[in-house]
């Protein structure tokens, strides 16, 4: 399964300002969309692509489009940050939900809400910040491949060491687009050093602003 850590200046500067704990709300989101950018060009890249010729002002010249079908995905709430980043990128992109909710204690992930199109023969671009343990990300992409996609990507902010084995161990057919793999994880799951909780960050729904509870 490719790793790949998106390590463009602009990225980590963007990652850094997320990560910082005096960072509030409204610019948490506004962060979250600019980064969510810089790492969907990179997990586009590979997409295939034909030759077109276009007519300029001027003369014919070549070019090239993107050939995929794209579906995008969002695990909520939290890949609800990443998800207008990618059609304001894509405008014809198709969105399909999957409402997960990681319980507190056993750290395993609840299904709450499922809404997807059709995926047969379409490239999925699995949207969601956080790869903690794995136990989101395996669960949305075994939703997912039943649908039969040509392919899925996971695009996240910050991957766990433990997540991103999770991944290869369940899913090692989909690549994982990441701004971070750090160190380690909390007794309760959170990443270290992390950002905190995403989508409490993203939402301003906590008084801690992200910190996570004490185990
Ligand atoms: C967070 C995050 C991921 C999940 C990652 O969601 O957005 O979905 O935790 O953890 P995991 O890799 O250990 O499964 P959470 O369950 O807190 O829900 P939220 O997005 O509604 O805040
Ligand atoms: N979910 C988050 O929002 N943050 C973490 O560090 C881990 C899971």
């Amino acid at each position: 399964m490719p790793l790949v850590v998106v390590d463009h200046p602009l990225a980590q500067h963007l990652l850094t300002r997320l990560r910082d704990v005096g960072t509030p709300p409204p610019l948490f989101r506004t962060l979250a969309k600019r980064l969510t950018i810089a790492l969907i060009l990179e997990a586009v890249r590979a997409l295939p692509s034909v030759e077109v010729e276009v007519q300029t002002p001027l003369e014919t010249a070549r070019g090239r489009t993107i050939t995929p079908d794209l579906v995008a995905v969002p695990i909520l709430r939290a890949g609800l940050g990443m998800l207008e980043a990618v059609t304001e990128l894509f405008p014809e992109i198709t969105v399909g939900y999957i409402g997960l909710e990681r319980d507190d204690a056993t750290l395993r992930p609840t299904s709450y809400y499922e809404k997807l199109p059709p995926m047969d023969g379409r490239h999925v671009l699995l949207l969601d910040p956080m790869l903690a343990t794995g136990g989101s990300a395996t669960r949305a992409c075994t939703s997912i491949a039943a649908k039969g996609p040509a392919q899925i990507s996971f695009v996240c902010v910050v991957a766990a060491p433990q997540g991103v084995a999770r991944m290869e161990a369940e899913h090692p057919e989909v690549p994982v687009f990441t701004a971070a793999l750090d160190r380690d994880l909390t007794d309760n799951g959170y990443i270290l050093p992390g950002l905190g909780d995403f989508g409490d960050r993203l939402f301003g729904t906590e008084p801690h602003l992200g910190a996570p509870p004490n185990p």
